[in-house]
């Protein structure tokens, strides 16, 4: 389709009204469609639930500062949430602040500071004429808004497998003094999934930029959120703080996180991690802003989650617990075939659910969905046939689930074996 700068007047009213027409057609069906990304179901913030009992009114509310989380003190976050939040981040914890609830705000907050203070003493961004940062594009929509609200141009960079086009992000960023900054999710970006690859994120380190004061804004929104269990299949990328600081821009980068999309995406923790001379100039602006953000809700996550692997083992699917509600009944057994070479590697058993006891929240229509008679597949690799037969009831032996398909919205199940349920029904959830 032309770009509607290339058409003419008659050209764009004729697309006008096909678009307003469809669009009256899409209202009278009186859809009413929640289309909000990233917001996680009811189900996924069950799973943090028990973080509501690890605080009661008669626990220690005492961080290891000292401080007592329910009173002023500690601006830049307690110890301990320093310390899960930098090794969630892969920083040092002395490179760390903690804000409060949410990551979006540290960066409005941080593109603010900008604008009105510049950065390490440089001039602020609204006395200048001009200033630009670069958008990788397809990206997220909100850190775009934020760049709109402050007037900042917004100059398009194609998005790769591996990352922004690297090639462009460093002509325009060594030639262009009004470029002040980069948005960046280098992991599981938003909304293609890709991950930065190692040569990105070092090219990204040593950018030369024309302007000193030229900052990327690393949204590490998605450090944890892996989609397989194995770790050879979960993406890493360098830490860029390091990287920076060996590349001699050790100021170049802010890096955000929080736990929104871990615990609780409106009450969470966010953090920013960056060059101790970048923290120094924000906790400037911190003391004026704040006498300290939300302790008790720090204290709460670190006793909830104790430590980086406790963090890592909330992100796990854990599979026998998402199939437990469900009742599994055989309707074939079939040769597990190679993909590639269609030699056989074990069985598949395909299976209907025929109970769903798991508790769905409805659909915004009120439309109570269920997984039953959802098809699901089990693969065993093992060349022994398991001991099931069509019409039984059945359980899967240490499953683990993988989710794939260019949406990953496709679920495969492996395990080691599939067996009769022995107890089914109410007793088995
Ligand atoms: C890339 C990215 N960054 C930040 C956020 C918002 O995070 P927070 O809830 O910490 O403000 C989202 C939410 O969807 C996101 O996708």
């Amino acid at each position: 389709m032309a770009a509607y700068s290339e058409l003419s007047k008659e050209e764009l009213s004729e697309l006008r009204a096909e678009l307003e027409k469809q669009f009256t057609e899409e209202k009278a069906k009186g859809l009413s469609l929640d289309m909000s990304r990233g917001k996680p179901s009811a189900e996924q913030l069950n799973l943090s639930m028990e973080m509501m009992d690890v605080l009661k009114s008669d626990s220690d509310l005492i961080c290891e500062e000292g401080v007592d989380c329910r009173n002023y003190g500690v601006l830049d976050g307690i110890r301990e949430a320093k310390q899960l939040l930098a090794d969630m981040m892969e920083v040092p914890k002395d490179n760390i602040v903690i804000f409060g609830n949410s990551s979006l705000n540290v960066m409005f907050d941080t593109i603010s500071r900008c604008m009105t203070h510049g950065v390490l003493g440089s001039t602020p961004w609204c006395k200048l004429d001009k200033v630009k940062f670069l958008c990788p594009v397809p990206g997220y929509d909100r850190h775009f808004a934020i760049t709109e609200y402050f007037g900042i141009e917004m100059v398009n960079v194609p998005m790769t497998h591996t990352g922004p086009d690297m090639d462009i992000v460093e002509q325009l960023v060594s030639s262009d003094p009004s470029i002040k900054g980069i948005w960046c999710v280098p992991k599981y970006s938003n909304p293609q999934g890709y991950t930065y690859s190692n040569e990105t994120v070092r090219r990204f380190a040593n950018l030369k930029p024309a302007a000193k004061d030229f900052r990327i804004f690393w949204d590490n929104a998605y450090a944890v959120h892996h989609l397989y269990e194995e770790e050879e299949r979960q993406e890493s990328i360098p830490d860029i703080l390091s990287e920076c600081e060996k590349a001699g821009n050790p100021d170049m980068v802010y890096e955000f996180a929080s736990t929104s999309k871990i615990s609780f995406s409106g009450a969470g923790v966010a953090a920013i991690a960056t060059s101790r001379g970048n923290l120094e100039c924000i906790k400037k602006t911190l003391t004026i802003q704040t006498i300290g953000y939300d302790k008790i809700n720090q204290l709460r996550h670190v006793r909830y989650f104790k430590d980086f692997e406790g963090i890592k083992e909330h992100m796990h699917i854990d599979a026998a617990a998402a199939l437990n509600p469900l009742d599994l009944t055989v309707t074939a057994i079939k040769p597990l075939l190679n993909y590639d070479t269609k030699v056989q590697e074990g069985y598949k058993v395909e299976t209907t659910v025929t109970a769903d006891r798991a508790t769905h929240s409805p659909k915004a229509s009120g439309e109570i969905v269920s997984n039953l008679y959802r098809p699901l597949t089990l693969k065993i690799k093992s060349m022994t046939r398991p001991n099931v037969n069509i019409g039984d009831k059945v359980v899967a032996v240490n499953p683990v689930i993988r989710l794939w398909g260019p949406y990953m919205t496709y679920v495969s199940i492996t395990c080691d074996d599939v067996v009769v349920a022995t107890t089914t029904g109410k007793d088995k959830a």
